[in-house]
């Protein structure tokens, strides 16, 4: 064996286990491997879990807010018009530099999978695209980096869109995304959404789209998507809804016939609480809205939902944000009220299990067979790992330790 993992506490188990690597692959799970691994690592009875998975962030804005002037108002409106002037001054380097540093951060965290949208569009063009492929292959042996074709600008009111979308998916990118309420009518909206079935129809890629983000309860995207995806047999989690903050704000019945739809189109749903709590209900008085979709009325309802940090100090999320899915699900568990011990449970299925269905990865887990990428954090609960934030003291990436943490505390008296 190349690495042993020994004394693994893995979810659900009291007893531990020792976990044995060949190469990239998990060999073997047993209470105990005679044999000498070349590198051994005690776990010591901490939790050893799947690495994490980002399914949706923005790498190609993230850091802007160091560079760019302050978004005065805090609203999304805002936050895009000041990326308009950032976005046509982009090169290849600044964006291998921003995307870089966070994904090192990400790796520190344990998180070695990520879903990341780009910006494709008339005023940055392809060159935000051109400098995530560059940091896809610069970063390969840290992360696995899915790449969703993302027309901010909307595609019917932003004319060179449409063929820089085709041509974003011929470069290299993974996933057909949309923006479908950024669009001047209803029926534009619906036209974009018909428009990236067309697209991924045509590369047989999955769908993720930013829906309804806007705590306006008139907004209707989100069920025309659900619906799209069910006439045109795009299910079996092929089609991702990002934010739906608008789901939050319909009256009940509404959205148990939305929510009705979506799990019928069996789609991905994905909150992003971070972004979402600073933005959406911004003016409101009292009491102020909360701004996230429907998370707990989603996984009740049986929908397959998970969290993404969205963004990193960029014109929305202009000061916090250091790509850890644990700090992310601490914000989700208070935003969504999740509390008791079985809630948190799910919030861990969130960045795991969950985001794999989303990016549909095959091997993923800890199991004799899988590719060898899991933490070792420093916690025995999952519970116990969101409260204290815990240490990834370990985070291994197909049989290899790419990232250690240790925090030592001291207290005098
Ligand atoms: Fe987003």
């Amino acid at each position: 064996m190349d690495l042993i993992v020994r004394n693994a506490k893995l979810r659900g188990s009291k007893k531990t286990v020792d976990i044995g690597v060949a190469g990239e692959k998990i060999a073997k799970i047993a209470p105990k491997i005679q044999e000498k691994g070349k590198k051994e690592i005690d776990a010591g009875g901490k939790l050893v879990a799947p690495t994490f998975i980002d399914p949706h962030v923005h790498l190609d804005k993230v850091l802007i807010s160091e560079v760019v002037r302050e978004n005065k108002s805090g609203t999304l409106t805002e936050a895009i018009e000041i990326i308009w002037n950032k976005k046509k001054k982009y090169t290849i380097e600044d964006i291998m530099e921003r995307a870089g540093r966070v994904i090192q951060w990400a790796v520190s965290h344990g998180t070695t999978f990520l879903r990341t949208h780009v910006d494709v569009d008339g005023i940055g063009g392809l060159k935000p695209l051109e400098g995530l492929l560059e940091v896809r292959k610069a970063y390969k042996d840290l992360v696995d980096i899915q790449i969703v074709a993302f027309p901010q600008e909307g595609i019917i009111q932003n004319a060179p869109t449409e063929k820089l979308m085709r041509k974003a998916m011929e470069m290299g990118a993974d996933v057909v995304g949309g923006m479908p309420y950024n669009e001047m009518t209803y029926d534009d909206s619906k036209k974009h959404i018909q428009y990236a079935f067309r697209l991924a129809k045509e590369f047989d890629a999955n769908i993720d789209m930013h829906v309804d983000e806007t705590d306006d309860p008139g907004a209707r995207t989100l069920q025309y998507l659900a619906a799209t995806a069910i006439r045109e047999g795009y299910k079996e989690g092929r089609v991702t809804a990002g934010h739906t903050c608008a789901l939050a704000a319909y009256d009940d019945s509404y959205a148990a016939k939305v929510i009705n739809l979506i799990k019928q189109a069996e789609m991905n749903m994905i909150t992003n609480p971070a972004t979402n709590l600073m933005l959406q209900g911004r003016r409101d008085k009292q009491p102020v809205r909360r701004g996230i979709t429907r998370v707990k009325e989603l996984v009740d309802a049986g929908v397959n939902v998970c969290y993404g940090q969205d963004c990193l100090k960029d014109t929305f999320y202009p000061t916090f944000g250091q790509a850890d899915m644990l700090e992310v699900g601490l914000i989700t568990a208070h935003a969504a009220q999740f509390s008791m011990p079985a809630e948190i449970e799910i919030l861990f299925d969130m960045p795991t299990v969950n985001a794999a269905k989303v990016l549909r990865l095959k091997d993923y887990g800890i199991a004799a067979g899988n590719t060898a990428s899991f933490n070792v954090i420093d916690a025995e609960t999952v519970q116990e790992a969101f409260r204290t934030q815990a240490d990834r003291l370990y985070v291994i990436k197909r049989g290899k330790v790419v990232a250690e943490t240790k925090t030592t505390v001291k207290i005098y008296r």
